[in-house]
């Protein structure tokens, strides 16, 4: 594969005499791709039933005349002020019962069926119309599902839909009030309209009450995307895309997923360490002009499942954002090092946001290629720098990797229900187990929670799944290489309820949780042999030979040569050491990468990425602050 670059345009934000020299500054700059649209439905239809093409199909000729392929993005993000009023009830409305409202984006409720018509209609129309153009070389779906917390919404729409959703999944109220247990505190249902969505209860709402909303939640984004996956797909052959978000886990992207052809996400990685991300001072200021060394990483091979194997950065950070608490400029370089590491780890297309700083609204902070004079912003030449060096480089395999890490969207919504233990988060176990393998210097592919085949990975890691799919369930049984599960893995049922036998449950492993213990910050369970666990320790019986041991004695690690289970939260250093084990005894090179050097094997190269503030050493290369080092694999 040969990697290209794009930026993101908006030209109804652009006098039209402007488009012609923006076009040919892209093309010159080496960019590939433009995308467009994505929040024009005002200037697409002025009024409802009025529409305005005129100018889209200028400026898609303009840019297509330059040699830019176009990725057209369909607008329902930013439905207009008129819509509101046909669809008073299309606005979400919070966990506290309050509307939102009109005035910046996302003002919808995905359960409206009202306005799902009206992302359809408008999206029928785009397709209809551009959807054998020759310069519409691919397409975007509406834009960031969940952004600004929009998944969730407690509207009468969502109540029906709800209420229809459970009538079909449990068949019967009987069948439900059994699932969720409805006897404790008298909460049985006999009629599907008693039943209202779980928020504003007295305390907390019944777990399986709330995983069923975020299921249901969730479906309603896969159709809402669908539909519009099925419009453009009546008349055009474009691959589709969506653009996803990191460390957002309010959707089952691999459902989304399934019915598009390239996943992609908004790369932010300043503003995600200082808003979204878990790290002490000292490390968020070591990192704070390049991001977390890993997260970006973590991102680009969830997402290379989620689009089987096809994926994009639709949205890469190009210097200081608006929208973080505090939005410090990348090191130079870091726009350079982030879009070679996304080709490193699969990418087609690493896409800029965005082309010129707008000089209005919301975004007016947020930097560009260019300044709002037009002036080269300093990522202007990194971009031009990337794209000489991909014509430069050619081909970059894309590898499999040897390790790999499960990761369950259900999983999130479970422990987010019931965390037990404040600091329980399935993103954040998940990741602090991606960094521990990254630190050994592995690659790792992610792996979709219903995976039937582990037989290309030496080392599978499964933390924190709430219950195990059967298909992966029988892969753990007759694993040949080493897996490691827990904390938590496979405690759960599918609805949320204790298994009997108590888990986890997989044919071979001999090893039940029998207490579950969380743990304030102020504490950590001690194991013999050094390191410790931190916010969670479970106690384990079983007939499975034990392998480590706290310092008191309980088992910390169980199982066989093949399947174990480990019943804490590891601390950084102790997960580290952990995975280099691991490693080692599953025959792969376990390394112990300085803070901040991290590596990634393609089928031809290896890169090794600095993300550290100052120069490294890396086998006889010094490699600079914000430096990459490549070589061709021998
Ligand atoms: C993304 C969004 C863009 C823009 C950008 C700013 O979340 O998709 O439209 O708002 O953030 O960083």
């Amino acid at each position: 594969m040969i990697p290209t670059l794009g930026v993101c345009y908006y030209p109804e934000h652009w006098p039209e005499a402007q488009w012609s020299e923006d076009a040919a500054r892209m093309a010159e700059t080496g960019l590939t791709w433009v995308r467009i649209g994505e929040f024009a439905w005002s200037r697409m239809e002025p009024r409802p039933g009025q529409f305005d093409w005129d100018w889209l199909d200028r400026a898609i000729q303009t840019l297509g005349d330059a040699g830019l392929k176009v990725v057209l993005g369909t607008p329902t993000a930013t439905p207009p002020r008129w819509m509101i009023d046909r669809h008073p009830d299309m606005l979400a409305v919070d966990a506290e019962g309050r509307s939102r409202k009109f005035g910046s984006r996302r003002h919808y409720c995905f359960s409206h069926l009202g306005y799902r018509a009206e992302s359809v209609r408008i999206t029928s129309l785009m397709a209809e119309r551009y959807g054998r153009n020759p310069h519409v070389a691919a397409w975007q779906t509406d834009n960031e599902y969940a952004c600004h917390d929009t998944v969730l919404s407690y509207s009468e729409a969502a109540r029906a839909g709800f209420r229809d959703w459970l009538a079909q999944r449990y068949q019967s109220t009987d069948a439900l009030n059994r699932a969720w247990g409805n006897v404790f505190w008298s909460m049985g249902y006999d009629d599907w309209g008693q039943i209202d969505l779980p928020n504003l209860t007295v305390t907390e709402a019944n777990h399986p009450h709330l995983l069923a909303f975020r299921r249901y939640s969730s479906d309603q984004v896969v159709a809402f995307n669908k539909a519009q996956v099925d419009e453009i797909g009546k008349h055009s052959d474009a691959p589709i895309a969506h653009n996803y978000m990191g460390r957002i886990t309010d959707f089952d992207h691999f459902a989304v997923g399934a019915d598009l052809d390239i996943a992609s996400w908004d790369s932010y990685p300043i503003g995600f360490l200082s808003d979204r991300l878990e790290a002490d001072d000292a490390f968020k200021l070591r990192f704070m002009r390049q991001g977390h060394p890993d997260n970006q990483a973590f991102h680009h091979d969830l997402y290379r499942a989620v689009g089987r194997g096809r994926w994009w950065i639709m949205e890469q950070q190009p210097g200081p954002v608006n929208w973080a608490p505090w939005n410090p400029a990348p090191l130079p370089g870091m726009c350079r090092l982030w879009a070679w590491e996304a080709f490193a780890h699969g990418a087609e297309c690493v896409s800029y946001f965005r082309w010129r700083q707008a000089p209005f609204a919301q975004e007016q902070m947020h930097a560009g290629l260019l300044r709002p004079d037009s002036a080269p912003a300093p990522a202007l030449g990194e971009a031009r720098q990337v794209a000489d060096e991909i014509a430069a480089l050619g081909e970059i395999g894309v590898a499999l990797a040897r390790t790999a890490i499960v990761f369950d969207y259900e999983s999130a919504w479970a422990w987010e229900a019931q965390p037990q233990g404040q600091d329980f988060d399935f993103f954040r176990l998940t990741f602090a187990a991606y960094q521990a393998l990254r630190r050994a210097g592995q690659s790792v592919d992610i792996l979709a929670p219903d995976t039937a085949d582990l037989s290309a990975y030496d080392l599978v890691l499964a933390p924190g799944l709430m219950t195990l799919s059967d298909p992966l369930r029988q892969a753990l049984a007759s694993y040949k290489g080493i897996a490691l599960i827990g904390p938590r893995t496979d405690t759960k049922t599918a609805e949320l309820s204790i298994p009997t036998p108590l888990g986890p449950n997989v044919p071979g492993l001999d090893v039940t949780v029998s207490i579950t213990e969380s743990l304030p910050p102020i504490a950590s369970v001690p194991l013999a042999g050094g390191g410790q666990f931190l916010h969670w320790f479970e106690h384990l019986e079983g007939s499975a030979p034990v392998l480590r041991e706290t310092t008191e004695g309980k088992p910390a690690i169980m199982g066989t040569a093949h399947l174990r289970y480990l019943a804490g939260w590891p601390d950084p250093d102790t997960f580290a050491a952990l995975i280099r084990d691991l490693c080692q005894e599953a025959g792969l090179t376990a390394l112990d990468l300085p803070d901040g050097l991290r590596i990634r094997y393609t089928g031809t190269h290896r890169f090794v990425f600095n993300y550290a503030p100052e120069a490294q050493k890396w086998e006889g290369h010094e490699i600079p602050p914000a430096g990459i080092h490549w070589e061709a694999l021998s």
